[in-house]
């Protein structure tokens, strides 16, 4: 599935994420900046943080996921994820991600 992630100042890049593997590591291997994902992947340092605004069906939120979304730099929004959360499937295919960063 394609996955395009949108910055902040609106500069696109379009990647060609794996199913089975996290929206985070898609944008890793295809160095999308800002997303840092300090922890690798495990819940616990909110710098793969997201906006996603497309409201097809994604996963919910764990508690972990949602713990750590408080302590996001961004500021956190009802379109918050973390990235490295999201488990990529076919029904991904030409989602658009906003990629949070540092925030303001
Ligand atoms: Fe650290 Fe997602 S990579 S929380």
């Amino acid at each position: 599935p394609t996955i395009t992630f949108r910055q902040p100042d609106g500069a696109e890049l379009r990647v060609d994420a794996p199913v089975g593997t996290s929206v985070m590591k898609s944008a890793v291997g295809a160095d999308v900046p800002g997303i840092l994902a300090e922890c690798g992947g495990q819940a616990m340092c909110a710098t793969c943080h997201v906006y996603v605004t497309d409201d097809r069906a994604l996963p919910p939120v764990s508690d972990e996921e949602d713990e750590m979304l408080d302590c996001a730099s961004a500021p956190r929004t009802g379109h918050s994820r973390l990235s490295c959360q999201l488990v990529v499937d076919e029904d991904m295919d030409g989602l658009t991600v906003l990629v949070a960063g540092e925030g303001p």
